[in-house]
């Protein structure tokens, strides 16, 4: 099976064996890259990252990730290039094509990411967009392997603001066999597009999907809780937000309602005492510093099986 010429813009365009293929390579990169043993199987190939909005995990992890397969990555931003004047996604994927290897995009509407796969003629990876956060959730699912020997089974519940780094949850997770729980306050749930999409997902692999709206009754046997902030990139701030998701603060309590060995994971960047308290974070139960490492190693293993 080749994942070769791939883009990797939306998990639910590959079969879970393809991703069990990504996360395996990302564990055998990850050995090989504590071990020292060489693995600069890109080398002489360029990766141009586009970035709409901040980054410090994804820009850092593609950029050490590309050095250490031996290749080379770009960091464009629209007040650098003619993307902020106006030139077209269309056009610049087309150009980008004709110098690069791979293009990596961090864009507000989905439909930039999409369009820049519909043009280019290199793989496209989504380095999140308003809708999709792809490769966050298979550094994700790489690390609950590494803490839980596996994912198939495993209950995972998300608790806050439904939001792309959810919606993917919804769908890598269910495809590896998870079930998948979401805890959010009524307003703030998935939208019918994902929900409709995760729902047929989770038929297909004979999965649970739920949606609450009460915290307790979220985490009830998780093995796994997620949480993200309250106001993704982009979006505006409102106290009445603010105070729905307060409720849904992933503390010490919460933790205490699930398994005794539930792990907590957050994408990062966290909102200290906002969506989960310090005294979580920093706690036993956390593998956020993990997930952070393992966007490194996953997205090494995407890039090495497209490219
Ligand atoms: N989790 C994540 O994507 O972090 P950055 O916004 O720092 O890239
Ligand atoms: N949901 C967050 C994720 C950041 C990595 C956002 O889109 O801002």
């Amino acid at each position: 099976m080749s994942l070769k010429g791939r883009h990797l813009v939306d998990l639910s365009d590959f079969e879970t064996q393809e991703l069990r293929k990504i996360l395996d390579t990302a564990h055998d990169l990850k050995q090989k890259q504590k071990k020292g043993n060489p693995h600069e199987i890109l080398k002489g190939k360029s990766l141009a990252m586009i970035f709409m909005k901040s980054s410090t995990r994804t820009r850092v992890s593609f950029e050490v990730g590309m050095t250490q397969l031996g290749g080379h990555a770009l960091y464009l931003q629209p007040s650098g290039t003619q993307l902020g004047r106006g030139e077209t996604i269309g056009d610049t994927a087309q150009v980008l094509s004709r110098y690069c290897d791979v293009i990596m995009a961090r864009v507000y509407a989905h439909s930039e990411v999409a369009g820049l796969a519909k043009y280019a003629t290199v793989p496209v990876i989504n380095g999140l967009s308003d809708f999709l956060h792809p490769c966050q959730i298979m550094a994700d699912m790489l690390t609950i392997e590494e803490h839980k020997g596996g994912l198939e089974g495993l209950k995972i519940t998300y608790v806050g603001d439904s939001n792309n780094v959810s919606n993917s949850i919804m769908q890598g997770c269910t495809m590896m066999g998870m079930d998948v729980t979401i805890g959010s306050p009524k307003g703030y749930t998935p939208i019918e597009e994902i929900m409709t999409r995760a729902d047929r997902l989770s038929k297909k692999y004979g999965t649970t999907l739920e949606v609450v709206n009460t915290p307790a009754e979220a985490v009830k046997n998780a093995d796994v809780i997620y949480t993200d902030t309250f106001f993704s990139m982009g979006q505006e701030k409102s106290k009445e937000k603010e105070s729905a998701l307060m409720q849904f603060q992933v503390n010490k309590g919460l933790v205490g309602k699930a398994k005794s060995d539930v792990i907590v994971m957050h994408c990062l960047p966290a909102h200290r005492d906002e969506e989960l308290t310090s005294e979580v974070m920093d706690g036993p139960h956390s593998v956020v510093f993990d997930q952070a490492e393992n966007r490194l190693h996953a997205q090494k293993a995407i890039l090495a099986l497209i490219v």
